[in-house]
């Protein structure tokens, strides 16, 4: 295509588990739909990663449904970047069985979900293993199956997802160390707003927090969410330190500079409340998202329009999934194109 550089191919899943909030618009969802013209881009709806922890079947096709409209509303172009479901892309699952036999026990071992719930029963006095799936445990040998399966070179991920594609990383090493060069290394890239994107109580934004602005919210839901965000209680002449104020941090990510810097100037001087700030930040929002907005709730709304163009993903996607899987099943002796 006119003005991809062809031989770097980007990749990234969105894990539906709940409605995708600032953070997620922040971190990952801006800078990935900006990679799109450069780069030949495969971006898909990581519903199988989801069964680790959502086990209500009309819960996640909500979830799965939002996901898909949310990324398409934002601007996401199907034409431009291979879009589908992973769970509808069955050569992943595939080559996931092909890593797993080269990739050492120990270093899922060392996969952080898997470690942080291990380190969580630990302190509560449980037993090591209790409540941990084998797909919490093997979260990050699907995630490798997804990357390897298109040769993709650039993951834009979160700073949380980092150490997994760097297993991915390490399980393409460990292939090809055994079979020759057939993998591309794949690295991270971590291309969105660097520093924590705050919560309504001024922790990092985060479902297990509860804490999230979703990014689709209707007008009186997103009034309603800013209202809620915690300040301090410096009445509206006082003098207010905009580097402390979990308003001020979230507006600064969506105002225009020359606002930025306005605001700033009141909350060092005094004579600006809380409330109006919040107001001024949901406005915002709410104006920022209103097209993106329209477009969710129609997607939303066309099933068979959602599920047909994430169908002609999903066929582009095997595609290329089946060549890397017979390479690599001819490369280990398996397979179609084994010698009998
Ligand atoms: N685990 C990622 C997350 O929770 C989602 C994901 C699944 C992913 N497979 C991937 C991200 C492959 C990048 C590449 O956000």
């Amino acid at each position: 295509m006119h003005g991809k550089a062809a031989n770097t191919v980007v990749l990234t899943g969105i894990k539906p588990t709940g409605r995708i909030h600032l953070g997620n618009y922040l971190g990952s969802i801006r800078p990935a739909l900006e990679l799109i013209p450069a780069y030949p881009a495969y971006y898909f709806i990581a519903d199988s990663h989801s069964l680790t922890t959502v086990h209500d079947p009309e819960k996640l096709k909500r979830y799965i449904n939002e996901a898909a409209a949310t990324w398409l509303a934002l601007g996401l172009d199907s034409e431009a970047a291979v879009f589908y479901c992973q769970s509808a892309v069955p050569e992943i699952f595939e080559l996931m069985w092909v890593l797993a036999c080269v990739t050492a026990k120990g270093l899922l071992n060392r996969g952080h979900a898997y470690k942080a719930s291990l380190v969580a029963n630990l302190n509560a006095g449980r037993d090591t293993d209790a409540n941990i799936n084998a797909g919490i445990y093997n979260y990050p040998l699907l995630m490798a199956a997804d990357i390897l399966s298109f040769q993709a070179d650039l993951i834009p991920v979160g700073q949380d997802q980092r150490q997994h594609v760097e297993i991915a990383r390490d399980v393409a090493a460990a292939f090809n160390r055994s079979f020759g060069p057939i993998f591309k290394l794949p690295q991270a890239s971590m291309l969105g707003v660097a520093e924590k994107i705050v919560g309504l109580d001024g922790r990092k934004m985060s479902k297990s927090y509860r804490n999230e602005i979703p990014l689709m919210a209707e007008p009186g839901e997103l009034r309603r969410l800013v209202m809620r965000i915690v300040t301090d209680s410096r009445r509206p002449e006082e003098p207010k330190d905009p580097e402390r104020c979990n308003v001020f941090a979230l507006y600064r990510h969506f105002a225009e500079d020359q606002d930025v810097e306005h605001l700033r100037q009141q909350y060092l001087s005094g004579g600006v409340a809380y409330q109006t700030v919040k107001e001024t930040l949901a406005e915002l929002l709410i104006g920022r998202f209103a097209s993106a907005r329209r477009r969710y709730h129609d997607l939303k709304a066309d099933r068979a329009r959602l599920g047909s163009i994430l169908d002609q993903g999903a066929i582009k996607a095997r595609e290329t999934a089946r060549k890397t899987l017979e390479v690599v099943h001819s490369a280990v002796g398996i397979g179609l194109k084994r010698n009998f």
